[in-house]
Parts: structure tokens; sequence; C-alpha cells
């Protein structure tokens, strides 16, 4: 039987940060309705860096948290809705700039929750006894689809990437995951491509921005995040109490809060950086992982469950014994 584990893990946030009262200046807002309605105090934007040079930066934290050589990296999965180019992919970029061998290297698009959905897909394809040791990417510059003028959009996103490795393993590490999708029929959450280039009407494309039904996505995910939990835990046979630590995507405090509310545990057990970062899609959940790691808060041989829900609608979740 062939597991998959956890070796390292990495992530990375520009360094320009941008506050509520900032915000201020570009729409009608304020910190106060900001923080009261979302969590979020801040987030980071990029100036000048692209979504591969944050994905560079994640990547070779989590290489070096692994403590492996990259060489040994035979498949690169990298989940972001906004890739630098229409083609290459991120993740032909990335392999690239990390210099490592001919490898199966791709982008997948599962919005938030792509970073689970790039799990699953590794997680499957190293139990195929077809590949070793696999570098996941979520990486992010939303600050790129962002409508500046949208207050009930702008003040909700921001950038960053994370990262992991995941390799063939004695040990059950990654349990079990859950990926699902919804097509979005309602339009609740998009973001459109440049339209058909007719040269006689519209010859030049105009970049779309994120649109969102705010208050019915907030349903949507109240309901998904605390019920893919419940499923993890039915089919694996564990009560709440039996993991130590949930990291949710952060999207929202009040969404994070109801999901602690559902399951009737103590916020504590829930990771939160929301106030940092906002919501980096993709990366979220990684650099999630990576910080309640580097804190020592999810420890090796604990049991921690990771969700997530994004545009799609998608949603996913994974049961990991790190
Ligand atoms: N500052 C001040 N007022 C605002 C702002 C703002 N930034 N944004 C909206 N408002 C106003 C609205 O215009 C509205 O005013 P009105 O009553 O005069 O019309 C009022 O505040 C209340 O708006 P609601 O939409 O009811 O506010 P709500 O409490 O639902 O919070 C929010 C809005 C934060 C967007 C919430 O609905 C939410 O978090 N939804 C989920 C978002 C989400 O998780 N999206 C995932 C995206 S992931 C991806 O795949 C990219």
């Amino acid at each position: 039987m062939i597991y998959t584990k956890i070796l390292g893990t990495g992530s990375y946030v520009p360094s320009n940060i941008i506050t509520n009262k900032d915000m201020e200046k570009y729409v009608d807002t304020s910190d106060e309705w900001i923080y009261s309605r979302t969590g979020i105090k801040e987030r980071r934007i990029v100036s000048s860096q692209s979504t591969l040079d944050l994905a560079y930066i994640a990547a070779i934290n989590a290489i070096e948290s692994s403590k492996i050589d990259k060489e040994s990296i035979d498949l690169l999965i990298l989940a972001t809705v906004t890739s630098d180019y229409v083609f290459p992919s991120v993740a032909n970029l990335l392999q690239a700039r990390l210099g490592l061998e001919k490898i199966m290297a791709f982008d997948i698009n599962a919005a938030c929750s792509g970073f689970i959905y790039a799990m699953q897909l590794a997680d499957k394809m190293i139990k195929s006894g077809s590949f070793r040791t696999a570098l996941i990417v979520g990486a992010e510059t939303l600050s790129r689809l962002t409508d500046w003028r949208d207050r009930n959009t702008c003040v909700l996103f921001g950038d960053g990437a994370g990262a992991m490795i995941i390799s063939r393993s004695l040990s059950n590490g990654i349990r079990d995951v859950i990926t699902a999708s919804e097509g979005d029929a309602e339009k609740l959450l998009y973001c459109k491509n440049p339209s058909i280039k007719d040269p006689n009407v519209n010859g030049i494309s105009m970049q779309d921005h994120i649109h969102m039904n705010g208050t019915e996505v907030f349903k949507f995910a109240s309901r998904i995040m605390p019920k893919t939990i419940k499923q993890l835990l039915k089919r694996n046979n564990l009560k709440i109490e039996d993991v130590n630590y949930i990291v949710a995507h952060q999207a929202n405090m009040r969404i994070i809060d109801k999901s602690a509310r559902d399951l009737d545990i103590d916020i504590n057990k829930m990771y939160i950086n929301i106030e940092k970062y906002g919501n980096t899609s993709a990366a979220s959940v990684p650099i999630a992982i990576d910080e309640a790691v580097r804190k020592g808060l999810i420890k090796r041989n604990d049991l921690f469950i990771t969700v997530a829900f994004g545009g799609g609608l998608t949603w996913a979740g994974a049961l990991i014994e790190y």
C-alpha cells in the first residue's frame, strides 16, 4: 500500500500592506465596517511582483522545510485564478525558475478550493505509483482582478502564496480528501475572460473584475464548510475531539465563527489569520497551514482538517496526519 505524507510547507506574502484606513481612500467604507463584517484589518498587495514571484518564494520555503533535494520533485501542480499568462501555466514558469527536471507541471483552477483540489490530485497520482514527490502550490495576485471602485468586493481580497511538498510514505498522512463542485448557474461569484474579439466590433479586450453576490455566497459557505468537516469525520469514524486543529479558508471571520458554532467547538481550535491577509483565494489554505505548522500549533502526528469553498461553486476538505 502506498501512502502519502506532507514533508514540509512554505508561504510568502508581499511586503506592501494596505490597511482598512487606506481603503477609505478608494471607496466609501470604514475600518469599523470592514472589521466587524469580515474580521479583516489589512491585506498584502503586490507592487511589482507577479503570481510566479510569490509562488517561487513559497516553493523555496517549502523545499527548505522539507529538507529534500529539489531534483527529487517529479510532479508540480499549482492552483490559481490569476495566472500571469494565458499560457504557459504558472507551474511551467515555476518549474523553469526552480530549475526542475523534465516533469509534469500544470495549473488548475478551482478558485479558493484550488489548493485542496491540487492536494487530491497529487495524493492520488502518487498513490497510483507513477510519481514520488509533488510540489503543490496555491498562488494568487487577486489585486489584478479586483475592482478598486467596488466596496462590496475590494475590501475582501489580498495577494499571497503557499506551498507544500507531498511524498510517497510508509505512514498514512493524507488520510482522506473530499473535492466537489456545483455549477454556478446563478452567477453568484465570477470573473469573465475577455470576450470574443471581432475586429469590427471590439478590437480591444477589457479585463473583467470579480463579481459576487455576497449574501448568497455567505449562506453557501456557512453551510458547506461545517458539512464537509462532518462528512470527513463520519467517513473516517472520528469525532471532532479526535482532531487537533481545523484550518479553514480565510474568507470571512463570521463564516469561520459560524462553522465553529455548528461543530460545537472552541474557536481556538480553528486557525485564524484573516485579519492580516484578507481572502487570498487558492493561497489562503496553504498560507494558513504553513503558519500553523511554524507556530507549533500543528505538530508531527497531529490530526488536522483543512476545508475551503470558492467560485465554481467549489468546495473541498482534507483529513491529514501531519
Ligand atoms: N463598506 C461599507 N459598507 C459596505 C461595504 C463596505 N466595504 N460593502 C458593502 N457595504 C454596504 C452595502 O452596500 C449594504 O448597504 P445597503 O444596505 O445600503 O445596501 C450594507 O453594507 C450591507 O451589505 P451586506 O451585503 O448585507 O453585508 P453583509 O453583512 O452580508 O457582508 C460580505 C458583506 C462581507 C461581502 C459578506 O456577504 C461575505 O463575506 N460574503 C461571502 C464572501 C466570500 O466569502 N466570497 C468568497 C470569494 S472567494 C473566491 O472564489 C474569489
